[in-house]
């Protein structure tokens, strides 16, 4: 399914390297993202009109971008404007490529997929902290179902099981008794807060905070962004984790995962830096292996989830998803007894 009419993320600066045009490819789109002399960054479509070539083949000249194929040059506009072959008594052809709206906020290229004349009034998800925290990312591309991958970060029990390697003990255990996720909606975004036992070890208690629980936030917006926070108040520490998401074709998806921190190995950023990819690789990884084996991917039968009553987050993000999406979000138990 692809969702059009949004901004998708498509990189983060630190991957625009000067006079290498960028490729991407967003729900089946071929992209190429540069960046002008001027400093502006631009992303039309990665072909050439000539011979129908990859532009990203090419180089940034100037405030263009040159096909290496037979040096046609093209604005950020998508615009042909330059073609050396062109003979004298000859007017270059009025060709240009499509041309993405495209916004740089705070280290990230957005470029709006759908009716351009749309983009001014559909709002990016809110990422604040990427003004002025340290950050790591990493892109994972995965075969999966999108509702699935969208839900996967938020979805608040998967982490005591699923997590076991890398972030449950930090984050602690989910006190079933006593959770109430504090679910707040709007027509396009969902957020909560729930508190999970801490199990830490004693240093880790010693450097994160001895609070007897770990007031988690989370957030998704529809329809490719998901949010957890994690406080640690007493040591002032506070660990961000983004999640950015979108078919690149059928369902083959890329997860674009940001980690951002507060106060947390301080003075030793590199080190910093390492843990936290390491750590954010992992935990990909350890989701990857079941939203790859979900069943939805590998047959055309029809398979409903069997969610139940503590699966709140689950079951009000179905909602979000299906009141957006307009199409059949697998039925559950539980929704069908709530909508009595
Ligand atoms: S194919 Fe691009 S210039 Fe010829
Ligand atoms: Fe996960």
């Amino acid at each position: 399914m692809y969702i059009t009419n949004q901004w998708y993320l498509v990189c983060l600066i630190d991957e625009l390297k000067e006079k290498n045009p960028l490729p991407k490819k967003i729900l089946g789109q071929e992209l190429v993202v540069f960046r002008g002399k001027s400093g502006k960054i631009n992303v039309i479509e990665n072909r050439c009109c000539h011979r129908n070539v990859l532009l990203s083949l090419g180089n940034v000249e100037g405030e263009n971008i040159k096909c290496a194929y037979h040096g046609w040059e093209y604005a950020g506009t998508g615009k042909c404007v330059s073609i050396p072959s062109l003979e004298s008594d000859s007017q270059i052809p009025a060709v240009c490529v499509k041309h993405y709206p495209t916004q740089e906020v705070d280290h990230m290229v957005w470029a709006f997929i759908g009716d351009a004349e749309l983009a001014a009034s559909v709002a990016l998800p809110p990422i604040p902290e990427m003004k002025d925290r340290p950050y790591v990312f990493n892109y994972h591309v995965l075969e999966a179902d999108l509702k699935l991958v969208a839900e996967s970060l938020i979805d608040p029990y998967h982490i005591d099981h699923v997590h076991v390697n890398s972030i449950s003990t930090f984050m602690g255990n989910l006190n079933r008794s006593t959770v109430d996720f504090n679910i707040e909606m709007d027509g396009k975004s969902l957020v909560g807060t729930y508190y999970r036992k801490n199990l830490s070890s004693f240093f880790e208690k010693f450097y994160f905070g001895f609070e007897p629980e770990i007031k988690t936030n989370f957030e998704f917006h529809f329809p490719h962004t998901s949010k957890l926070q994690i406080n640690f108040p007493g040591k002032k520490r506070v660990l961000y984790i983004y999640e950015h998401f979108y078919p690149i074709e059928g369902n083959k998806i890329v997860m674009l995962q940001i980690t951002l921190w507060d106060n947390i190995f301080a003075g030793f950023d590199a080190f910093a830096r390492y843990f936290m990819l390491k750590k954010s690789n992992k935990i990909v990884e350890e989701d990857v292996a079941f939203l790859e084996s979900n069943l939805y991917n590998h047959t055309t039968q029809r398979l409903n989830d069997m969610l139940i009553k503590s699966d709140k987050v689950s079951i009000e993000f179905a909602k979000l998803w299906r009141a957006n999406t307009q199409q059949y979000s697998h039925a559950t138990m539980a929704e069908a007894a709530d909508s009595k």
